[in-house]
């Protein structure tokens, strides 16, 4: 990989390999636009490019970044498996019936010899299509759609600054489908499947996603510690049941004025977070993310508004990121009564706080509503406190 400087000063890189040169058991980094805008000098497509490199989607030339060998041979694997239709034809059955075992597949596929099918399995198994979970002697398989989508990182999405053309948006934002996703991702307690196996490999591309998220002085003082350890996470739903034991005593949340229009979604809050409580353990995953510093040692607004700052926006959008997958989550705090006997539990050094813990499941069920809130009006205020629009 060779940096080097545009007319305009920006760095920039390129893969510095042609696709005969390439060393191909050598995995090349992947680099993507700077945070800058970025000059683009054309160049001709054997000197810059390997069959790694990305296409930039609007100006339709390579662009500054290489894929991974393992990557690229992870979606030779996809494709190759997506390209029959008996195993599209699997996938098919499992999308409307997930976790069938070999033999419900077979029935289905009476035209296939039970070795014919379990063939097929391997090969979607292999390409990740596929997981499955053994109960007893039973192997089940689950679709797993991992691997379809498009990664972060694959595409440019920032703006690219092209020599006399401006500014131009590498990839247009669908507004109806980022408004749904910002106003239907809710706090899932009732409607986690506890059943369901949650591939980590899916969680690590929600934390990807979430990294994208800003940090003061762009510190990334951030950690996100995930549970998937059977007796941590019952030690975890034990503390957070004494915890909402802690805070159900300390009179907290304090009573809604009468009419508040809060208060006829309360109880159901209440019920829904103690059912979450009673079966905390069985959730597939926990995911807390944590920041580097601890609150009480630093009593300035600005510095305790930075070092939250640092790491709920990230949190958040690994919610949205879940949700955008299928996966339900919740924004839960109620075990940070005992914030320091988790931190040991999992090994978090003292100097890192927790933030939150999100439990985190493939939900069940299509879809979510938008929420019942109170009107922005009265929150919005223009100019000076009180003047609201
Ligand atoms: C800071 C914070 C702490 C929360 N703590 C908990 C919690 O400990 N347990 C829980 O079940 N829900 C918790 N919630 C979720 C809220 O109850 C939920 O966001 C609220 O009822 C609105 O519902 P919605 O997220 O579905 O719109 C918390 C949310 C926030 C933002």
């Amino acid at each position: 990989m060779s940096p080097r400087r545009t007319a305009m000063g920006a760095p920039w890189r390129t893969c510095g390999c042609s696709a005969a040169g390439t060393d191909r058991g050598t995995p090349l980094t992947l680099s993507i636009f700077p945070t800058r805008s970025i000059g683009i000098r054309r160049r001709p497509r054997s000197s810059m490019t390997c069959d790694r490199c990305v296409t930039c989607p609007v100006l339709s030339c390579p662009v500054l970044s290489c894929r991974s060998m393992e990557e690229t041979d992870r979606d030779d694997l996809v494709f190759e498996a997506l390209a029959d239709p008996t195993r599209r034809a699997l996938l098919d059955a499992l999308f409307q019936d997930d976790g069938r075992p070999v033999q419900a597949l077979c029935d289905r596929h009476p035209e296939m010899t039970p070795f014919g099918v379990m063939k097929h399995l391997g090969v979607l198994e292999a390409a990740n299509l596929v997981v499955t979970r053994r109960e007893g002697r039973t192997k089940r398989h689950f679709l797993n759609p991992i691997p379809i989508p498009i990664r972060p990182g694959r595409c440019a999405t920032r703006n690219v600054r092209v020599r006399g053309r401006g500014t131009v948006a590498a990839m247009t934002i669908d507004r109806a489908a980022a408004d749904k996703l910002l106003t239907t991702t809710r706090s899932v307690r009732k409607r986690l499947d506890l059943t369901r196996p949650v591939p980590l490999e899916l969680i690590d591309e929600c934390i990807e996603v979430a990294m994208q998220a800003p940090t003061g002085t762009n510190a990334q003082n951030w950690s996100f510690v995930v549970v998937t350890d059977p007796a941590k996470k019952a030690a975890i739903a034990d503390f957070y049941r004494r915890g909402g034991e802690v805070m159900a005593g300390s009179g907290y949340p304090p009573p809604l004025p009468e009419g508040d229009p809060r208060e006829h979604v309360m109880p159901k809050v209440m019920e829904s977070a103690t059912y979450l409580g009673e079966v905390l353990d069985q959730v597939p995953v926990f995911v807390i993310p944590c920041v580097q510093g601890r609150m009480e040692k630093v009593p300035m607004i600005v510095a305790q508004a930075s070092t939250y700052g640092s790491i709920l926006p990230a949190a958040w959008s690994f919610m949205l990121a879940a949700r955008a997958r299928g996966l339900g989550t919740a924004w839960t705090t109620i075990h940070l009564f005992f914030h320091d006997e988790v931190s040991e539990l999992l090994g978090i050094p003292p100097e890192w706080t927790q933030t939150a813990l999100f439990p985190v499941a493939y939900y069940t069920g299509d879809d979510f509503k938008p929420a019942h809130r109170l009107p922005a009006g009265p929150m919005i205020h223009r100019d000076t406190w009180g003047q609201h629009p």
